[in-house]
């Protein structure tokens, strides 16, 4: 019962599980992986759970840190999460009795925010904690809070969480965005689903992850579609059914082992991968010279003979979708740091993303970070083994590519960010001929 769930001071969530990645570099990665869901999809549709007391069923569910913590932060909820095998959840939201989204979720998950939207229009009120900024950015969520004002919520803010309510329904109302926001759009559309009337979503998130959303809903029952690419158009319904769904593949996990490959001088086939979701990742890689054959739900790369220090120099912008993805911005300065000349790198995302170009200069890279958003990476580099630290997920994942690519040992230290949105990253190197492997951090014995 809601009483004897701990109020969030005395949330203890499981300590974090300190690993480093040891990898041995200098080996042409080869053969056959497949990919995992999208965790940017994932994430969504199990917050989407919440709008309906129906039983939902989601299949290609990635086994990644954030879909654990999405799962508990459901639970103490409420929800009841069933985890039957790998790759499957069920969710059965009928109970929700406790409208609370702690401190301890939203810091471990930005995506815990997502329960925003569902929890309000169906429930009619969340208090739910600010997810505030990362390694990568100040990352405010006001656009989702004036957005949920835009259909009729009151919101205040206090120490730190958000106290939102919506006195009757939600109604259906124009919501317009400065500027393009992913979760910002799944968040109004949630809300939008139960409100009374029409919503008009502007400009709308052009992310696969988006519509994969959009097809839950509809299988839910919901009237939400996308009537041009930078709208979704909503009509409230009085309520949803439960419903099943496959989550997408991960055009992340597809581009980072895109980039595994051209930087070891590999040859691989990734299966059940989106090419056509990789916008334009997939031009910036052509016109560096990285070989890349898409096939129907295949992506095969063969740099076996292109090797390492002859690729060409590129600038690259990242983008909303259709544009090169900001989670593929590091990846790709990766294989910058092997191409014949200088890259430009403009991140026009997120205003910390360069930072973590400093531990790959460890490497050996030759980087210039000139200001937030540019940066430049001359080449090709001979990459040399190191001691380095993550920061953030998808610089995690690059400084393992990095790893893979340079002559000696690394030791990489701070893996449970990358476990937080790659399934089993160290395996499918492993599968594919890397020396790598994760081993629990040493503590260093503590000093007299
Ligand atoms: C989603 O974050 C992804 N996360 C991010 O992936 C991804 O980098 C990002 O979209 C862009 O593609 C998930 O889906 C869980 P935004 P989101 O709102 O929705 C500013 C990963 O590695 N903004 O599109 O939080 C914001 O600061 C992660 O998997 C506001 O100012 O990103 C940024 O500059 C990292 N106010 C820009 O908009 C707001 O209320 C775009 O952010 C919301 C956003």
């Amino acid at each position: 019962m809601a009483e004897d769930r701990p109020f969030h001071w005395e949330y203890r969530p499981e300590p974090v599980v300190k690993e480093i990645f040891r990898v041995e570099g200098g080996r042409p990665l080869s053969g056959t992986v497949s990919i995992s869901g999208a965790k940017n999809a994932a994430l969504k549709v199990l917050a989407a759970a919440t709008l309906t007391g129906e039983r939902c069923r989601f299949t290609n569910v990635p086994e990644i840190e954030d879909v654990r913590v999405m799962a508990e932060t459901l639970a103490h909820l409420g929800v009841v999460v069933d985890h039957p095998e790998p790759g499957v959840y069920e969710v059965a939201a009928g109970d929700i009795d406790w409208l609370f989204v702690p401190l301890e979720a939203a810091a471990r998950m930005r995506a815990s925010f997502m329960l925003l939207g569902p929890l309000l229009t169906r429930l009619g009120r969340v208090i739910i904690s600010n997810p505030g900024g990362d390694r990568i950015g100040r990352r405010p969520v006001d656009l989702h809070v004036e957005a949920m004002r835009a259909l009729g919520a009151e919101i205040e803010y206090r120490y730190g969480y958000y106290y939102a309510k919506a006195p009757g329904r939600l109604r259906g109302a124009e919501v317009s965005f400065p500027q393009v926001s992913v979760m910002g759009t799944e968040n109004a559309m949630l809300a939008a689903t139960l409100a009374d009337g029409h919503t008009v979503i502007r400009p709308a998130a052009r992310e696969p992850e988006v519509d994969d959303l959009i097809v839950f809903l509809q299988a839910m029952g919901a009237d939400v579609q996308r009537t041009d690419p930078d709208t979704i158009e909503i009509d409230g319904k009085r309520r949803l059914r439960g419903a099943e769904h496959r989550v997408l593949p991960d055009r992340i996990e597809t581009g980072t082992f895109v980039i595994a490959t051209a930087v070891t001088g590999g040859r691989v086939r990734l299966e059940g991968a989106p090419c056509d979701h990789l916008g334009g990742f997939l031009d910036a890689v052509a016109r560096a010279g990285v070989p890349v054959a898409c096939g129907k739900d295949t992506v095969e790369i063969d740099a076996s003979n292109v090797g390492p220090g002859a690729f060409r120099p590129i600038d690259v912008e990242t983008a909303p979708y259709p544009g090169l993805a900001t989670d593929l911005q590091p990846p790709t300065c990766v294989l910058l740091t092997q191409a014949a000349g200088t890259s430009r790198v403009h991140e026009t995302i997120f205003e910390d993303r360069l930072e973590w170009l400093a531990e790959l200069r460890r490497m050996g890279a030759i980087v210039t970070i000139a200001d937030d958003h540019h940066a430049s990476i001359d080449g090709p580099t001979r990459l040399r083994g190191a001691e380095v630290e993550i920061g953030d997920l998808r610089a995690g994942a690059s400084l393992i590519l990095a790893a893979l690519a340079a002559q000696g040992t690394s030791t990489i230290r701070g893996a449970h960010h990358v476990h937080r949105g790659y399934e089993n990253i160290d395996g499918k190197f492993a599968e594919l001929g890397a020396r790598i492997e994760r081993r629990a951090e040493e503590v260093p014995p503590s000093r007299p």
